[in-house]
This record gives structure tokens, C-alpha cells and sequence, in this order.
């Protein structure tokens, strides 16, 4: 008699069908190491990114200039800033998807985990794994609950059995505190879901593929209070484990979650016709909400600008 209650536990894994790499294929040498860092992150909170002088430009026009900070390992950074100040851009410099926009172009230097992020060697999809990115409206695919986190692990060749596949989808939906909402209805289409279940699902999505890193664009700006203080809730208890970077227009949000807070305008004194995102000041996030050191951050968090 079989021990197995499930027949199908120890089937192969199939490969999804798909564009991307091969499966099973190692990591590119440069980002083994950083499940090591994470092991041995200390309290101090090294950085994650190091920032100089970054800049983009769409189409040879700049949309944003001489970005330098640090992004700390394990803490919530907050982007904020008015409309078209370069959250986004700056948000996907930092796992290279402005390198799918045609025309973007990025300059200056990103440093991730010490390492030129957009150097000859590194490669954008396992960046793109190592940093995952959640947007601002729930983007599930049109698949079940159960292969949509699936999806991640297989295309990467992590389960080579189906037991090790279930546990991978069962692991990111708890961390994503999905779990319980879903386990009985696994095989129903995502799509059925409500959207703080879908945007938990895509946070789930993220956490599958095991990255070091989550971004995430306005990840609560179509959600009603009580998901947004779930998904808050979720951020909170993420961070003990990786490295956060929110852009919102909440700054209640950014107040609540953060640790740092960054402050981004858009710069018209270039000239009439151009405008150029540049950051502002980058402080502890109590500082940038009590006692910033530009007059802007103030106006704009204090609501005498937008
Ligand atoms: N794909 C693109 N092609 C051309 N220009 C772009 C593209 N994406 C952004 N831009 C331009 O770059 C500038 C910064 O845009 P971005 O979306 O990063 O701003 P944002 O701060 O995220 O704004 P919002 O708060 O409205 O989301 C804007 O002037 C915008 O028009
Ligand atoms: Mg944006």
C-alpha cells in the first residue's frame, strides 16, 4: 500500500511553456552570493543599492537626473513625490525593466550588493528574479490561484517534483498571508479573487521565486482601507526578511510603513519645456515628516503643495 495519500506528489514537474531562459540553468556567478549576504545581514543595515549619480532619459529626453542614495538591506524605503518626478523610473532602474522600454536609457551607476547592476556580466533575468517588482494595479494571470505562484519556480527549474512545487506554492501564499483565504480553492481561476486577494496573490508571485528584493509601485492605490492595512501589515512582517521599496502617494503610508523616506520633485527650471525628476533629500522618515531639511519636503508633506 502506498504511503503517498497523492498519487501525483511525485510526478515530474513539467516546464511551462515560455519565451525565457531554459530551466535549471544556475544562477549567473555574481548572484550567489546573495543568499549568503542575506544570512549574514547584521542589524546595521548594509545597503542593498548604492546609487550614483543615476539618471534616464526616454527617448534621448532626461525624465530624471543625479539620483545618489543608499537603499538599506532589510528596511522599507519610501519613494514619494508629485506626478511624473521619476518614482517609477527610478523604482524600475532598480531591477533593469527599464531596459524593456524601448528608447529608456540609464546612466550613472547602480550598485547591487556591490556589484555593477548594469554591468557586461550580470544577467537582467536572473535580476529580475533576485528583485521582484509588484504594481500598482493586481496583475494576476489569467491561470489558478495555484499557477499563478507556480508559474515563477517552474519557468526557474526550483521543483523538479510536484510535492516540492506544492510546497513552494503553499510557502509564498502564508508568507503573503494568502494562505488560509485560499487553500481550499487553489484550482479556481485568480481572477475570481477579490483585488487585496489579487494583489496579495501577485506580492505571492514575487516571494515564490525566493528574491532578495520587492518593488513596489503604488501596490495599494486601488485598494479599500482594510486591504491596504493588510498589505501594510504584510510589509511590515516582510522586511525581516528582505529589502522593501515602496512608492506611494499615501503619505499616511509612507509615515506608517517606511523607515526612510525619499523626496523627489519635478525640476522646470531647466526650461519651460523640460522637466526633470531629481531627489530631494533622503532621511529616516520621521526626520522627512517632522523635521526636514529642504522648505519643498515640507510644503509637499505638509500639503501646501502637490
Ligand atoms: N515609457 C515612457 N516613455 C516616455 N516617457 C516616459 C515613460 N515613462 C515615464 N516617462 C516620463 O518620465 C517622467 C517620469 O515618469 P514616472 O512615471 O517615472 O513618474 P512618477 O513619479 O512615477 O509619476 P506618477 O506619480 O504619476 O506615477 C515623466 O515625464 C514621464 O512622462
Ligand atoms: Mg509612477
Amino acid at each position: 500500500m502506498s504511503t503517498n495519500p497523492n498519487p501525483k506528489d511525485d510526478e515530474p514537474v513539467s516546464e511551462p511553456q515560455t519565451e525565457s531562459r531554459p530551466a535549471q540553468q544556475p544562477p549567473a556567478p555574481h548572484f550567489e552570493a546573495v543568499a549568503e549576504h542575506r544570512a549574514v545581514a547584521t542589524a546595521a543595515a548594509p545597503a542593498v543599492f548604492e546609487l550614483e549619480g543615476v539618471g534616464v532619459s526616454y527617448g534621448g529626453k532626461a525624465a530624471l537626473a543625479d539620483v545618489s542614495m543608499g537603499i538599506a538591506s532589510r528596511e522599507i524605503t519610501a519613494f514619494i513625490g508629485p506626478s511624473g518626478c521619476g518614482k517609477s523610473t527610478l523604482l524600475r532602474c532598480l531591477n533593469r525593466m527599464n531596459d524593456l522600454i524601448p528608447g529608456a536609457a540609464v546612466v550613472g551607476r547602480v550598485g547591487y550588493h556591490g556589484e555593477d547592476l548594469y554591468g557586461p556580466r550580470v544577467d537582467a533575468v536572473q535580476v529580475r528574479k533576485r528583485i521582484g517588482m509588484v504594481f500598482q494595479k493586481p496583475n494576476p494571470f489569467p491561470k489558478s490561484i495555484y499557477d499563478n505562484i507556480a508559474f515563477g519556480p517552474k519557468v526557474l527549474g526550483m521543483a523538479s517534483r510536484r510535492s516540492d512545487l506544492d510546497g513552494i506554492v503553499e510557502r509564498a501564499l502564508r508568507r503573503a498571508a494568502l494562505w488560509d483565504d485560499v487553500k481550499d480553492r487553489l484550482k479556481d481561476n485568480a481572477f475570481g479573487m477579490s483585488g487585496g486577494q489579487q494583489q496579495r496573490l501577485c506580492i505571492a508571485r514575487a516571494l515564490a521565486v525566493e528574491p532578495d528584493v520587492l518593488l513596489m509601485d503604488e501596490p495599494c492605490s486601488a485598494l479599500d482601507p482594510i486591504s491596504t492595512g493588510r498589505i501594510e501589515d504584510l510589509m511590515l512582517e516582510l522586511k525581516e526578511e528582505y529589502s522593501i521599496v515602496i512608492v506611494t502617494h499615501n503619505m499616511q503610508q509612507a509615515a506608517r510603513v517606511s523607515d526612510t523616506t525619499a523626496f523627489f520633485i519635478v525640476d522646470l527650471r531647466a526650461g519651460e519645456d523640460e522637466r526633470i525628476g531629481r531627489l530631494v533629500e533622503h532621511a529616516p522618515t520621521d526626520r522627512i515628516f517632522t523635521n526636514p531639511s529642504d522648505r519643498r519636503t515640507e510644503d509637499y508633506v505638509t500639503g501646501k503643495v502637490g
